[in-house]
């Protein structure tokens, strides 16, 4: 529009090859210029010695001294070449890479391996649901699991609002400080549970503040269908002990989420039903509505 000139456009690998060559040339064209002062440097102090006479009675096991200064310089030029179609050649940037890439994959092995290790020297009390009761979580994730950004939501999907509302209506919602904070004010007809580690957290009266999970659910007791409703810690946490999932899959990839749902694990996860949407006047993406119940 308005006749914007378009910037032409180059991927990451090919910037990246780019950047090799550009690399390569500079290194190529050091080399040649050593070689040619090497050779200069050679005749000079041939010159010098034999026909100028400079430290003509400066020899060593019977050699003038140019032979060894010649030879040194020999064996720093060959060390160049080497350097240059050798070192640099099959240990470049792809090298650093994918060095740096074992070195990441092996730190992150070890951290798990550690989690793992404490874990087990200090488990975590778990978190017991009340028999009978459902605990749902309920959120909208799009393809690669984003759920938020800024503490907001990043898209507006009338058909999934309406199915929030309509799941909830009447039951406890539970969630964390940040996404109660993203709320104007809180929503009709549902008792709110704000989980936040701050003992003097400021609530309208009607809302009730816990300090952990455990005093959530309690809070929440005499409900046989508790709603999770986010964000994305709080859903971190309730994926061991929730019995639900009611997930709102947004068919698109966001730029720059900040925010997260955790990956579900098809092991301990069962889909048990899928309806899915196309695009229309009230919808710019397409989105399916996927129940999750623990295997
Ligand atoms: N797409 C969706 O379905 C959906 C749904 C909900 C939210 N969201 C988005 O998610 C984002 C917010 O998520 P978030 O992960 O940043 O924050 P969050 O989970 O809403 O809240 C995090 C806060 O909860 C408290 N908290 C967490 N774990 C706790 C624990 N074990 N004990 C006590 N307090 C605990 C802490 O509050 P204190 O710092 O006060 O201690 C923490 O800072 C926003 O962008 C929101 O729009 C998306």
């Amino acid at each position: 529009m308005f006749g914007s000139k378009k910037e032409p456009h180059i991927s990451k690998e090919e910037l990246a090859l780019y950047e090799n060559a550009k690399r390569r040339i500079t290194q190529k064209k050091r080399l040649v210029a050593h070689v040619v002062i090497f050779v200069i440097g050679a005749i000079f102090l041939i010159v010098a010695n034999q026909l100028l006479g400079i430290g003509k009675e400066l020899t060593f096991y019977g050699y003038n001294w140019f032979v060894y200064a010649i030879s040194l310089w020999l064996f720093l030029l060959l060390y160049h070449l080497i350097s240059v179609f050798i070192t640099n050649r099959f240990m470049g940037k792809n090298w650093e890479d994918e060095q740096t890439a074992i070195l990441i994959s092996k730190q992150k092995a070890r951290i798990e391996e550690l989690s793992k290790q404490i874990k087990a020297e200090h488990p975590l009390p778990s978190i017991e649901t009340k028999k009978g009761q459902t605990v749902t979580v309920i959120a909208a994730a799009d393809e690669n699991n984003a759920i938020g950004k800024d503490n907001q939501l990043i898209w507006h999907l009338s058909e999934d609002l309406k199915r929030f509302k309509s799941l909830t209506n009447g039951h406890h919602i539970i969630m964390g400080r940040k996404t109660f904070e993203s709320f104007p004010k809180p929503l009709p007809n549902r008792t709110h549970i704000v989980i936040s580690r701050q003992r003097d957290y400021k609530v309208p009266s009607s809302v009730i503040v816990v300090n952990n999970l455990h005093d959530a659910l309690d809070a929440a007791k005499n409900d046989d269908r508790p709603y999770i409703i986010g964000g994305g810690e709080i859903y971190q946490q309730a994926m061991e002990f929730a019995d639900v999932i009611e997930l709102t899959k947004v068919h698109h990839h966001f730029e720059n989420a900040d925010t997260y749902f955790p990956e579900i694990d098809t092991d301990v996860w069962k889909i048990v039903n899928n309806q899915k949407f196309e695009i229309d006047d009230q919808h710019d993406y397409p989105y399916s509505f996927i129940t999750y119940k623990r295997k």
